[in-house]
């Protein structure tokens, strides 16, 4: 997506900082005690990492997270100085840099450890680590059999000066759903981890275990921070309203207004006939920016006070919404909502597309154009 903001930006992904210090708020007061990490990896799900990052720590959150080295060190070079954890890198990632900057480096096996302690030789810091155990997700963090042996990998570098045990992490495989007792297996298992750790000497100086939806849901598993990302955002991971704010907008301005006669055909492959003279808008955004291809015919704008449907094809670049008479006198320049303040919920999309709406906002791009608002908003 464009950083920068454009001057008569054809369309924007509008992101209210307001709204992301108004969802810090809410998941600090279902945190209690717990500390706050925000989650704001892949750009911030793609709402600007650097601007997120930025409100979330003025509304309260003590510390960020991400995934890669990369994404950690463009925080830094943004000027933030607070804690921040990445946890998926290759072994091969430039940890010297990671360490240099004061990134803390989430570990997952042997080799990443033994990685990160090259380079805390090379650069002659002790790196800060923090270790991601795998307690039933199967995906990243360390393997229950591979434990052992990078606690008593660790049990030598932590006295010896070449590591800061910072924390112990883990994530978990069923959180929206909070009834599921699969939580409370990865709770347990989590728990022996921290305790296992404990008989090699290491006493990490934090633990936490809680995305968004048990932050939300699921208190008893705060532990003493938690990781919220989706609910930041203002998207509730379950079915369930907790008075959290969407903060992104996605937003077209008209291209074109004109009548189309009963019988024409519109978009590619005519997939939509005019039942009778109306009047059609183009819309100048397509799948190159982030507006999938099976909404067509399926999904909705809001445009000139009132839903307009998408008739015929979403192309690339475009697609079509029809104003029947045009009642309402919608023109060149006005400006359609095709999600978040005023418009459809992201969640109607990922409904139409039997996906989730994390997905939904990460899918803007290319040529839409990001403009933050709000407090904080350069
Ligand atoms: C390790 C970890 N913690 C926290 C999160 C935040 O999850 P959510 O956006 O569901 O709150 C993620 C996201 O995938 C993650 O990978």
């Amino acid at each position: 997506m464009a950083g920068s903001v454009t001057v008569n930006a054809q369309v924007e992904a509008v992101v209210d900082l307001d709204a992301i210090a108004h969802n810090v708020r809410i998941l600090r007061e279902h945190a209690g005690d717990a500390a706050v990490m925000a989650v704001v990896k892949a750009d911030g799900y793609n709402h600007g990492a650097v601007e997120v990052g930025r409100a979330a720590l003025a509304a309260g959150a003590a510390e960020l997270g991400v995934t890669t080295v990369g994404e950690a060190m463009t925080l830094r070079q943004a000027g933030i100085t607070a804690p921040i954890l990445c946890w998926l890198n290759n072994a091969d990632a430039d940890f010297a840099a990671a360490i240099a900057a004061d990134i803390e480096i989430g570990v997952s096996s042997l080799k990443h450890l033994r990685a990160v302690e090259q380079a805390a030789r090379t650069v002659g810091r002790p790196a800060t680590v923090t270790l991601k155990v795998d307690t039933g997700l199967h995906r990243n963090g360390i393997a229950p059999d591979e434990y052992p042996q990078v606690l008593a990998a660790l049990e030598k570098l932590v006295p010896e000066g070449a590591m800061r045990l910072r924390a112990i992490f883990s994530h978990l495989a069923h959180a929206d759903e909070p009834e599921h007792p699969f939580l409370d297996v990865q709770r347990d298992r989590f728990v022996e981890a921290i305790a296992a750790a404990k008989t090699y000497g290491l006493e990490p100086e934090l633990v936490h275990l809680a995305n968004s939806a048990a932050t939300l849901t699921r208190p008893d598993l705060a532990f003493d921070l938690v990781r919220p990302g989706i609910a930041m955002y203002g998207l509730s991971p379950i079915p369930e309203d907790f008075g959290l704010r969407p903060a992104m907008t996605l937003q077209a301005r008209v291209a074109l207004v004109k009548p189309v006669a009963a019988g024409e055909g519109v978009s590619y492959g005519h997939q939509w006939i005019a039942p009778h003279d109306t009047t059609v808008a183009l819309i100048p955004a397509g799948y190159a920016d982030g507006v999938f291809r099976p909404l067509s015919n399926r999904f909705e704008v809001w445009l000139g006070g009132a839903r307009r449907r998408n008739v015929g094809r979403v192309c690339m670049d475009q697609f079509v919404v029809d104003l029947g008479d045009n009642a309402a006198g919608v023109a060149e320049g006005d400006t359609a909502v095709l999600f978040g303040s005023g418009g459809p919920h992201p969640q109607e999309w990922a409904d139409l597309l039997d996906t989730i709406h994390y997905e939904v906002v990460c899918a803007p791009r290319g040529r839409v154009v990001r403009r933050h608002v709000g407090a904080g908003a350069q």
